[in-house]
């Protein structure tokens, strides 16, 4: 809150006081408008609607199915329930790799149709020129190194990246790049913890760490694993503050039990 009560809105500028400050900054994922008005009005930092959406809404694979209508359709809802927090939209595979005109027309859409504030983009220097010109356009760039989930078929497995030096390297001078391009933040997925602390060290802007240990400059998980609610996936760095797909569950077997028994509706229930 600001000192007239207003709601102090979360911008790439305050971000990077918020590292200047050592403010650690908090980030979730969020695909709908309900979803995002609960986590925005707990107080989080930075929303991002994440192709993980691929995964968790459309029950995908991988991320590389969802499309870039798709991609706006959660965005756009997103924004209407979100007054604080900067939200950061995935630009999905395919919307940007290959050619940096395509790359800014998608970029251009994700802003004009919804509303959002930032774009996000996996790779480093394969990608530079799509980077370069997006933001040229004016349109805020997080970066994503390490884990990039777009690229799974050419890993062939989602284990921990750069354990090895010539990756790790790869990593550090991707790190810069983006930096030197004009990315406001970096997210950084499934590094080793050292490997993520000296990125955060030797880097100016954010580094937002998922999977990439304590000493970078915030956190992101994404919603649905943090909550339970996708309680198949269970990696080490992931801390699961509920088992909602129990309660869940419950839920749904108490009203099953009321509907079937004629428990539900009661005489309160109706008109
Ligand atoms: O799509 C997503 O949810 C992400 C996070 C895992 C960082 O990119």
């Amino acid at each position: 809150m600001s000192t007239t009560g207003e709601l102090r809105r979360v911008t790439t500028h305050r971000l990077q006081e918020m590292k200047q400050a050592g403010e650690k900054i908090a980030m979730l994922t969020a695909y709908d408008f309900t979803m995002a008005r609960l986590i925005d009005r707990a107080g989080i930092d930075v929303i991002l609607v994440g192709d993980s959406a691929s995964n968790i809404m459309a029950g995908h694979e991988t991320t590389l199915p969802i499309t870039l209508d798709q991609m706006i359709y959660h965005a756009a809802s997103v924004i209407r329930g979100v007054r604080r927090a900067l939200v950061v939209v995935d630009l999905p595979f395919g919307s940007y790799q290959g050619n940096s005109k395509e790359a800014l027309n998608s970029a251009i859409r994700i802003m004009k149709e919804t509303g959002a504030h930032a774009v996000k983009m996996e790779g480093g220097s394969e990608i530079e020129e799509s980077v370069r010109r997006i933001l040229s356009a004016g349109i805020p760039v997080m970066g994503h190194l390490g884990l990039t989930p777009q690229s799974i078929y050419k890993f062939g497995t989602y284990s921990v990246r750069a354990t090895e030096e010539k990756e790790a390297q790869k990593v550090r001078s991707d790190a810069l790049l983006l930096q030197e391009l004009g990315c406001f933040a970096l997210v950084l997925e499934k590094v080793p913890a050292a490997l993520g602390t000296e990125i955060a060290q030797k880097l100016t802007i954010p580094v937002i760490g998922i999977g990439a240990g304590a000493g970078v400059d915030g956190q992101v998980l994404v919603t649905h694993d943090m909550l339970g609610i996708n309680y198949e996936f269970k990696p080490r760095f992931l801390r699961q503050y509920l088992q909602l797909h129990q309660t869940m569950t419950e839920a749904f077997k108490a009203y099953i039990r009321d509907v079937k028994s004629g428990n539900f509706p009661s005489p309160s229930e109706q008109y």
